[in-house]
């Protein structure tokens, strides 16, 4: 029965530890509860940019540089083909589909745009004017 006890106790103390560790990390939209909603709202804007914006590394995928509210991306439609894709690209002046996207390791000989690329935002996203959320040491390579 007595090490039971000395048991229960020594697990309190572990399990105290533990919340008194979990109180110091801050929330970034404030000590709010869970449920609770953010005490002001800023909207940011989207940066919207002539031309290309620079990329941070090499093989980074290029950010959306244009507004995509329009925009749309279903099983039945993907709009950004509609000046992206090797057929419109020229005509509307816009940058064609990396050709990255339709090399298919798998079968080398297919032309299309294979299925994994197919959800452009999962890689490309517009940007907004926002500070860092936390301070970093982050510098762009060549
Ligand atoms: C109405 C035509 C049009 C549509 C629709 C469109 N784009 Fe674009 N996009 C452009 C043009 C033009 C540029 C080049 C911007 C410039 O040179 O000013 C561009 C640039 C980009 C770039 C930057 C490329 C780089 O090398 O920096 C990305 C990424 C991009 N678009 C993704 C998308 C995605 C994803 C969609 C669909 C959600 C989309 N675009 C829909 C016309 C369009
Ligand atoms: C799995 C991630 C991924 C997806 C999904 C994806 N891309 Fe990309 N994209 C990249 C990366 C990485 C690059 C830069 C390296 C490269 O060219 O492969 C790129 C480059 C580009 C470029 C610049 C090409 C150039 O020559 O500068 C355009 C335009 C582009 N993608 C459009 C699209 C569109 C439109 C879609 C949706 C149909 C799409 N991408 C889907 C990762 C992705």
């Amino acid at each position: 029965m007595k090490t039971y006890l000395a048991i229960g106790i020594a697990a309190m103390f572990a399990a105290s530890a533990g919340l008194a560790g979990a109180a110091e990390v801050h929330s970034l939209r404030g000590d709010l509860e869970l449920n609770a909603p953010a005490k002001e709202f800023h909207k940011k804007k989207q940066m919207i940019v002539n031309g290309k914006v620079k990329r941070n590394w090499k093989l980074q995928p290029p950010v959306i540089p244009h507004k995509i509210g329009k925009e749309r991306i279903s099983l039945d439609e993907n709009t950004c083909f509609r000046c992206h894709s090797p057929d419109t690209y020229k005509s509307e002046k816009a940058p064609m589909i990396s050709k990255t996207h339709f090399k298919n390791p798998d079968k080398p000989a297919e032309k299309e745009l294979i299925k994994r690329r197919y959800y452009c935002f999962q890689c490309h996203v517009p940007q907004v004017e926002a500070k860092p959320l936390v301070e970093n040491t982050f510098k762009p390579g060549d």
